[in-house]
């Protein structure tokens, strides 16, 4: 289990010169997983790499990060890892926070293991001040054994400060096949879910086996959040049971086993992710155990706001069924939970910032088809709390806000309106859903056959149809997304990179300009 040395926070050594020369070039080998940064600061980043452990067994040498604003490494800061700190039950992962950084400094870091260099990674520290702009981008959904990551390579190339993962990192259960060749994924355990430690360490270390992953993961800092799969299918947590239900898991139900799950997952997840977040495994409340909900600040250009929309829910309402009418419970279930809103409001509230972007997982505005829902484990399923959402931006006056979402495997860009019927008055903020990286979308399921449609395509009309606020939306993508923010405008653009080819190019599918308060403009 882990404790609260969790992360080991590091002063900056030394600095010396050295010549670099003998330090080119990338070593799987030594570095698997290659290298990453994580949750960026003013003045600090969480570093992260994984040492082979065949080659660490064998030799069981300290390992030595080296970090410079140079990208020839002409002068670097060193900071040593003890040999004894690299062991399994971080299953050969570094994690350090570094502090003293320099705001808005593009800084270069690479680890060197017994003389062999990883890659070279680069992270920029959050800007102070007035930054005229600032871009980031933004993804979800990333199932390994579903497409290729040619998406990350494009977004290596991408000028961005951060990338924010929406989450779906991995998937905790192998679907089927593999829709490409390569790509197939067999869990220690021998099953089709993973259920041990071993199985999440596995498909953590499987997806970033992959080189675009890699090379997005050097060359910007991620700030991750997560999405159900992570753990299990659809959870939400029982209050009065203190437990997690997992829909159609072997451990649904099973309060010990769910729970047991739980450790694990969060173990495997912070095992892989450059994140700094809150963990206390040993609180008696599982609510307690990890917090993962943060906020990020880019001078006064643009306040980040990452809420967890998994671990503080309660279940789905009616069940999960889709049908409408009749079902109250939406108006009764919480997404964020009482603690995590009360959080979200005060950092909505917080004034000094031109835009405010919120890292939410799942779909925002109301999607009704042929009088069915889309999805009650989004939003519709909690439409009291997302009517206390839209009341308190209206009576703050808050509408400066971009909702970024994922989760749904679709493009959609959407005006939330101050109320969901055709004729709404104002625009409260805008939503932009980046499609799924790599999963399964509607184009290649079945599901919208219980809508009336025809196929993906007229779901898709019916929907914007059906729901004015929804301006654009796209089933058969895949890709990412990017925002820029001026002080004016935030401006949204969503590339569609074809997860079926290895070396696809990318296309700008929709762009979706906000000015607050206004109508989104689409080109
Ligand atoms: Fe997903």
């Amino acid at each position: 289990m882990l404790t609260r040395r969790e992360f080991i926070s590091v002063p900056l050594l030394y600095l010396l010169a050295r010549n670099l020369e003998a330090f080119a070039g990338d070593t799987p080998e030594v570095f698997p997983q290659g290298v990453a940064s994580g949750d960026p600061t003013q003045d600090s980043v969480v570093l992260w790499t994984r040492i082979e452990p065949k080659v660490h067994e064998s030799m069981k040498r300290d390992l030595v990060l080296e970090i410079s604003t140079k990208p020839d490494f002409s002068e670097v800061v060193q900071v040593r890892v003890p040999a004894d700190r690299i062991n399994p039950s971080r299953d050969y992962t570094v994690r350090l926070t570094i502090d003293g950084l320099k705001p808005g400094g593009t800084y270069y870091y690479r680890f060197v293991y017994a003389d062999v260099p990883s890659l070279t990674g680069r992270f920029k520290t959050l800007p102070v001040g007035s930054p005229e702009e600032f871009r980031f981008a933004f993804i979800t959904c990333q199932n390994y054994a579903d497409g290729y990551y040619s998406a990350f390579r494009h977004i290596s190339q991408e000028d961005v400060g951060f990338v924010v993962h929406l989450g779906d990192q991995i998937y905790e259960k192998i679907y089927g096949p593999p829709r490409v060749p390569g790509r197939d994924l067999n869990l220690p355990s021998g099953g089709k879910i993973a259920l041990t430690l071993e199985d999440y360490l596995y498909l953590y270390r499987t997806y970033l086996s992959d080189k675009d992953y890699q090379l997005a993961r050097a060359m910007h800092p991620f700030i991750y959040i997560w999405d159900d799969h992570e753990y299990a299918n659809d959870y939400s947590y029982d209050y009065e049971g203190g437990y997690y239900l997992l829909p159609g898991h072997p451990f649904y139900r099973k309060k010990v086993q769910s729970l047991a799950l739980r450790r694990i997952a969060i173990q495997a997840w912070l095992t892989y992710t450059p994140a700094k977040v809150k963990v206390d495994l040993d609180s008696r409340d599982p609510l307690k155990w990890i917090t993962i909900y943060r906020d990020f600040k880019v001078g006064d250009l643009l306040h980040l706001i990452c809420t967890d929309e998994r671990s503080y829910r309660t279940p789905q309402p009616c069940n999960r069924r889709y049908a409408d009418p009749g079902c109250p419970e939406q108006r009764k279930t919480s997404m964020l939970g009482k603690e995590q809103k009360a959080w979200f409001f005060r950092k909505l509230e917080e004034k000094g910032y031109h835009w405010k972007v919120w890292a939410n997982e799942v779909q925002f505005v109301q999607g009704r088809v042929n009088g069915l829902f889309g999805s009650l484990d989004a939003w519709d399923g909690y439409a009291g709390e997302r009517e206390e959402i839209i009341r308190f931006l209206e009576s703050k006056a808050i509408d400066n806000l971009v909702i970024i979402s994922g989760d749904r495997h679709a493009g959609l860009v959407a005006e939330v309106p101050d109320k969901f019927e055709g004729d709404y008055q104002k625009v409260l903020a805008m939503e932009f859903m980046t499609p799924a990286l790599s999963s399964i979308s509607a184009a290649e399921a079945t599901w919208w056959r219980d809508y009336g449609v025809s196929s993906h395509v007229e779901f898709a009309q019916v929907e914007k149809n059906q729901n004015p606020w929804t301006k654009y939306l796209e089933h058969k993508i895949w890709g990412y997304s990017v925002l820029t923010l001026t002080k004016d405008r935030a401006v949204g653009e969503m590339f569609s990179v074809d997860k079926y080819k290895k070396d696809a190019e990318k296309e700008r599918a929709v762009r979706a300009v906000y000015e607050r308060g206004k109508r989104i403009t689409l080109l």
